[in-house]
């Protein structure tokens, strides 16, 4: 089986620990290859090197920093579909949803790279003569960032490219269950010729590396995608390193009674079920107009029972397996909750095959606020139908929940739509559409729990901090405040 290994300094290196472990293809349960098992000798090393680099990146024009962006753009535009087929089989989404997280890679890098001839700070007026006032970008310095596995192109790139562009380097550690999605990754960032020492991979568990690259003091930020838990870890330990965290979600689609339900049913199906449910930004949740609940479920169930479960590789597939057998009990454990807590299955709930992790779209209806599966993170392909009497009410039991995301409304009245937007707490609101598919270049994020109010995706900001500059050139001692 083929031994994959570090990116540190420009090299491809073994793990100091001597330990590996293996990825398996959550279709089959078959091993994929086997990994570095690293430690914090490792990240020791990657942050020796970063920090040698750094200077150099710094210095280097933020628009030729640019050039390589576009290199990285357009190897990642040749090699998208074997690029695809490689995430599909490690982490089971099906390739045409694998094409998608491609092409979010390819989509970030392209933007970021023309951010390169921007960076925009500002000029101001001084309040007084003869003095020039501006602000420049400057970046962190290293930054960790620490990726999941639900969109392992995606993810990492929309770190990977903004950290770049803003003159950071990087010690960049990949989910241990997507870890080669990672590793062909950097293959394109060495192919671009990126200098060595700027981006750093290391590969293996939360604890022997994860933890070592929040705690490093060299190390000036952190970036993440994942559980609340590790969040919270983070924010604990990262001193005073400036950190991003996207957390979970609990995103609700409301359903209006003067919806297309047509629409919506479509929009629901592919945002309750797409990726198998295994995205931050599922819709975990409907709550529906009661005129129109009746009708609405009796065409989800319809759809939901044709939907083909099966290996993302095969074109009918429309829903592939969960990461790993541990997302397999977690989503098991849930929809039993569900069941005890007076939640009726409308279809669904159970596993779907021997092997492979497998689990049936399964719906549930009479969901009450309250109830642990209208509240938790679910991460799998559930979901809750809740009834509302009103668009009020509907509204306050979107916002009943301690995650922020997304939230969605399917409704054909302005009026609906506009207050749904006012009133919705998540940092993503969609009207006609549903709670998934963000674009990259917008601000991506959530309030509450959902993270620490940071944005990323089609923003700098978390990758570079401001300086600001006064140039006095009135040849005299000028005192700001009026002071005479
Ligand atoms: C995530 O699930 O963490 O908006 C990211 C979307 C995708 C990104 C999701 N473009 O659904």
């Amino acid at each position: 089986m083929k031994v994959y290994l570090n990116y540190i300094n420009g090299r491809w290196t073994r793990s100091n620990s001597k330990k590996t472990f293996t990825n398996i293809d959550p279709a089959t349960e078959k091993p994929l290859g086997k990994f570095q098992a690293s430690n914090k000798h490792d990240v020791e090393h990657a942050v020796k090197a970063a920090e040698k680099s750094l200077p150099i990146w710094k210095e280097t024009p933020a628009p030729e920093r640019a050039e390589y962006l576009f290199k990285i753009t357009r190897i990642l535009k040749r090699h998208k579909e074997r690029l695809a087929r490689i995430e599909t089989k490690e982490m089971g989404k099906v390739l045409k949803e694998t094409k998608g997280d491609v092409q979010e890679a390819i989509d970030i890098f392209e933007f970021m790279a023309g951010e390169g001839r921007r960076l925009y700070g500002i000029t101001t007026p001084s309040e007084l003569k003869n003095k020039f006032n501006a602000t420049v970008r400057i970046p962190l310095g290293i930054v960790g960032l620490i990726t999941p596995w639900n969109f392992p192109m995606a993810i990492p790139s929309w770190k990977l490219a903004p950290a770049l562009i803003c003159g950071n380097t990087i010690i960049f550690k990949p989910s241990s269950d997507t870890p080669q999605s990672a590793y062909e990754l950097i293959k394109i960032i060495e192919k671009a010729k990126v200098p060595k020492g700027i981006v750093n991979m290391i590969t293996g568990s939360g604890r022997e590396v994860g933890a070592p690259i929040i705690k490093h003091p060299k190390v000036n930020a952190i970036s993440f995608t994942g559980s609340r838990d590790t969040g919270k870890f983070i924010t604990r330990n990262a001193g005073l390193k400036k950190v991003g965290l996207e957390l979970g979600g609990k995103n609700p689609t409301i359903i209006m009674d003067d919806a297309d339900l047509k629409l919506a049913l479509n929009g629901v199906i592919w945002g309750a079920f797409g990726t198998t449910g295994q995205r931050c930004t599922a819709t975990s949740r409907v709550i529906i107009h009661k005129k129109v609940r009746k009708k609405f479920e009796s065409l989800l169930i319809k759809e939901t029972r044709k939907l083909k479960l099966g290996s993302g590789l095969k074109r009918k597939t429309d829903v592939g397996p969960l990461i790993n057998f541990g997302a397999l009990e977690k989503v098991s454990k849930y929809v039993n909750l569900g069941e005890k807590e007076g939640g009726k299955v409308l279809c669904g709930a159970k596993e779907a095959s021997k092997r492979g992790f497998f689990y049936e779209p399964t719906i549930f209806t009479k969901v009450k606020p309250h109830m642990t599966i209208a509240q938790e993170e679910i991460f799998g392909p559930v979901l809750a139908i809740i009834e509302a009497k009103d668009l009020r009410e509907a509204i306050k039991i979107a916002n009943q929940v301690d995650y922020g995301l997304s939230s969605s409304i399917y409704t054909n009245n302005v009026s609906n739509a506009l207050k749904a937007i006012e009133k919705l707490e998540t940092g993503i609101v969609y009207v006609n559409s549903p709670t998934i598919g963000a674009e990259v270049h917008l601000p991506f994020g959530g309030t509450k729990d959902t993270g620490n109010g940071t944005r990323e995706g089609g923003t700098i900001e978390e990758f570079s901090e401001i300086k600001t500059i006064y140039v006095d050139y009135s040849g005299s001692l000028q005192k700001a405040q009026g002071i005479e």
